[in-house]
């Protein structure tokens, strides 16, 4: 229980604040910052892909303390998991941070060979642990640790690790924990640690050590091209950290320098220069600001040896695409152990994905946003004039259609530069017939040029290659006055983006489809049941309509559910789409559930 209280209230931190506006002025209001931010952005932007590491003490537990067992995801948060005291933690852990198979320089030419442009690591996470020498007086010796500086004597493995990625030509940044369990004057001082003399905390000598370790950083070291603040709440954001001295300072020890916006309370908040969606992708980006999908490879970020749920490659090349395709860049986590090793599934996933950056990188540096909305068929980006179009799902009969107006100039598959692909006429768009493709080599990327500027066309459904026609959340035109929209991912990528704040009657949404098939298809909806919410949904195209009632109850998961059967008529293969349409004729409780897709199965006759 106390794990799930626990959870929930980091839930509620982390995510449910996603898009909560900090009150801050932009970068406190610092002179030097937003004047010179295009300039700074500048290779993050060409990058689009980076590498993020998490080691610590918490690494050398692995998700598991004296026997017991955390199955929380966040390994790193293992000694919150666990309640476990400073002393005892570094006591018993320390010794098990053998740096036996440490080797940083094996560790970057790995990142490097991946397609990563840059890579940022955990200088100290939430424990308070750093992986750099500190000089602050609290980090040489302390009552509570002894010492919350991590490495061997003689040995700095922040330097160590920032110079081996260096030489490899990588830009590098520190993850710098603002949250702190061991020392006794921040915001969480004794939430862990026993209190025997009634100290009471001084936050602005803990502002002073935060400030004094950031100029350490900033100043005891060759680059610092970002500095990760992680993270804030409402209570605590901007000048409870100190902000407004670090910002004043840290732009004259390193001009280039960028920050994330987590000195500020919301993964989405504006302020900073870059936006840090965690382990989601926005649904439909984030305008106005530069942002950066921070994701794992298995469930947590700190190693795990018990959390073996690792993507599979091509879930993590489409997160990697989605998220390029909606202009952010994506940096993927790696969770070294405690002797300094990569586990195996993080190494081949690193391999396989430099592997295709190899051939396809010119699709993913410096690429901007799709000009569409939605493909049904994978993700599109953008550089100059050219448009670099990942196919993901091969649809019926090997077509994809690119929604565009415009005559093409010329196309190409980018990993044999062979141009010998058919544009295929259709009454709306392109349709460009695919090479046949194995997705376990990741996605295929054909490159095209257009005649003239861009014109857009409404995107239009079509069928998968079973058959089945998936009118998807992301695809649908949604017509509101009421607020409903995309709501995201979150924290299990699995989840379907989905419409929700569905609330009123006179809201719908319609797709445009394109019919290849005649014939009865069963209509299937795709929901996530809650008992707080309810309604009747009818769904319609001139051929006939459907109609559901959810019932209010509870489940865990989204759940594919049939409304009926609808008859598509032969004359529908004539047009260039049809219409479908979802409305609600009642809404109950809290409002519809949240709707993921409407699906058409075809049926045997
Ligand atoms: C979170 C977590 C943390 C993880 C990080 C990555 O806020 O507290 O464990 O390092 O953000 O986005």
């Amino acid at each position: 229980m106390k794990y799930q209280i626990i959870i929930y209230l980091f839930l509620l931190l982390s995510v449910n604040d996603l898009t909560a506006q900090s009150k801050s002025e932009p970068f406190e209001g610092v002179p030097g910052w937003l004047e010179t931010q295009e300039k700074r952005l500048a290779w993050f932007q060409e990058a689009r892909f980076g590498v993020f590491i998490h080691w610590g003490l918490y690494s050398a537990a692995g998700g598991v303390f004296k026997g017991e067992t955390y199955p929380q995801h966040y390994a790193e948060w293992i000694q919150t998991w666990g309640k476990i005291p400073s002393k005892q933690y570094t006591e018993h852990l320390k010794p098990k941070f053998t740096l036996q198979d440490f080797d940083p320089k094996q560790w970057a030419r790995l990142v490097r060979k991946s397609g990563a442009k840059y890579m940022v690591l955990t200088s100290r996470h939430h424990e308070g642990f750093s992986l750099f020498n500190s000089d602050q007086p609290f980090a040489l010796h302390n009552e509570v640790t002894g010492t919350a500086n991590l490495s061997p004597d003689g040995r700095d493995l922040y330097r160590e690790i920032m110079e081996a990625f260096q030489q490899e030509g990588l830009k590098t940044g520190a993850y710098y924990s603002l949250l702190d369990w061991q020392h006794p004057d921040s915001y969480e001082a004794f939430q862990l640690n026993p209190n025997p003399t009634g100290h009471v905390p001084d936050h602005e000598r803990y502002k002073d050590y935060m400030y004094g370790q950031i100029k350490e950083l900033a100043n005891n070291y060759d680059a610092l091209d970002v500095l990760w603040a992680d993270f804030s709440s409402k209570e605590h954001e901007g000048e409870s950290w100190g902000t407004k001295r670090i910002l004043t300072d840290l732009i004259k020890w390193q001009p280039n320098i960028l920050i994330n916006n987590r000195f500020w309370n919301g993964l989405e908040n504006k302020n900073g220069d870059i936006g840090t969606p965690e382990k989601y992708v926005p649904p439909t980006g984030i305008s106005g600001t530069n942002w950066e999908v921070n994701h794992t490879m298995n469930e947590s970020y700190g190693y795990s040896a018990h959390d073996q749920n690792w993507k599979s490659f091509p879930q993590i090349m489409r997160l990697l695409v989605e998220t390029v395709s909606k202009g952010g860049n994506f940096l993927l986590n790696v969770g070294p152990d405690g002797n300094g090793k990569i586990p195996d599934q993080a190494v081949e996933i690193l391999e396989r994905v430099g592997k295709w950056m190899s051939v396809n990188g010119e699709s993913i540096y410096g690429t901007q946003a799709s000009p569409f909305r939605k493909l049904d068929w994978g993700y599109c980006t953008i550089k100059g004039d050219k448009l670099y179009l990942h196919v993901f799902d091969i649809p019926q009969g090997n077509v994809i259609n690119v929604p565009l107006k415009n005559a093409v100039k010329s196309l190409y598959e980018m990993d044999s530069k062979d141009g010998s692909m058919d544009v295929v006429p259709q009454e709306m768009g392109l349709g460009i017939s695919v090479p046949t493709f194995s997705l376990e080599d990741g996605p295929k990327v054909l490159v095209m040029e257009v005649e003239g500027a861009l014109e857009v066309e409404e995107s239009v459904a079509q069928a998968l290659s079973d058959g089945r026609i998936v009118l998807s959340a992301d695809n649908a035109d949604i017509h509101t006055t009421h607020g409903m929209k995309i709501s995201g991912a979150r924290h299990d990528f699995k989840r379907p983006n989905a419409l929700a704040g569905w609330t009123h009657t006179d809201d719908k949404v319609s797709w445009r489809v394109k019919i290849q098939r005649p014939g009865r298809y069963d209509v299937l909806i795709q929901h996530l049941p809650l008992s707080t919410t309810g309604g009747t949904v009818v769904f319609h195209t001139d051929a006939g309509k459907v109609t559901y009632s959810f019932e209010g109850k509870e489940g865990k998961s989204f759940e594919e559910v049939k409304m009926g059967t609808i008859e598509i008529p032969q004359k529908a293969i004539g047009e260039p789409f049809i219409s479908f349409v979802l409305e609600a004729t009642t809404i109950d409780g809290n409002g519809l559930p949240e709707i993921s897709a409407v699906s058409l199965v075809p049926t045997e006759n």
